[in-house]
């Protein structure tokens, strides 16, 4: 009995943190989830800042994202573009689909801070 309990307490301590992080915290669906770790993984190279402000070599992806157009969203990712690696091969239709999912959850930035006033860029 002791042994059980033990057992079970334990079970729920694993457990704990993984609820905490998969639900509430964040309001997102499953879909999206996968989503926004497919693009840490295949993209974050290029379009997450490494650091808060840090400028990334790709735009920043959020709603705002090829003017709000989903279709347009899936035909970049799947063919690329010139500075862009294509993805078709490498990514399953549903993995871009989440990718978009989640990207749309994301709030556009402050155009103050897309385009810093007096930002004379190269
Ligand atoms: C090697 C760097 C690189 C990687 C990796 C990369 N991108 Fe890009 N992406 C870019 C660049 C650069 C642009 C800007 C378009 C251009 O200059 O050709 C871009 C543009 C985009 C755009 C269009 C943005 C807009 O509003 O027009 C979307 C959407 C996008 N990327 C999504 C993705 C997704 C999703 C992934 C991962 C599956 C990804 N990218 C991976 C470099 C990258």
């Amino acid at each position: 009995m002791t042994r059980h309990v033990s057992v079970l307490l334990f079970l729920l301590a694993a457990a704990a943190p993984s609820a905490d992080a998969g639900q509430a915290a964040d309001g997102l669906t499953d879909q999206q989830r996968l989503g926004r770790q497919t693009l840490s993984q295949a993209c974050g190279v290029c379009h997450l800042p490494p650091a808060r402000g840090a400028r990334t070599y790709g735009p920043p992806l959020s709603m705002a994202a090829t003017g709000g157009n989903d279709d347009l969203m899936r035909k970049v990712i799947m063919e690329g573009t010139p500075r862009m690696p294509a993805f078709k091969y490498f990514l399953q239709p549903a993995e871009i689909d989440a990718i978009v999912a989640y990207v749309r959850t994301v709030p556009a930035p402050a155009p103050a801070a897309a385009a810093p006033r007096g930002d004379t860029r190269q």
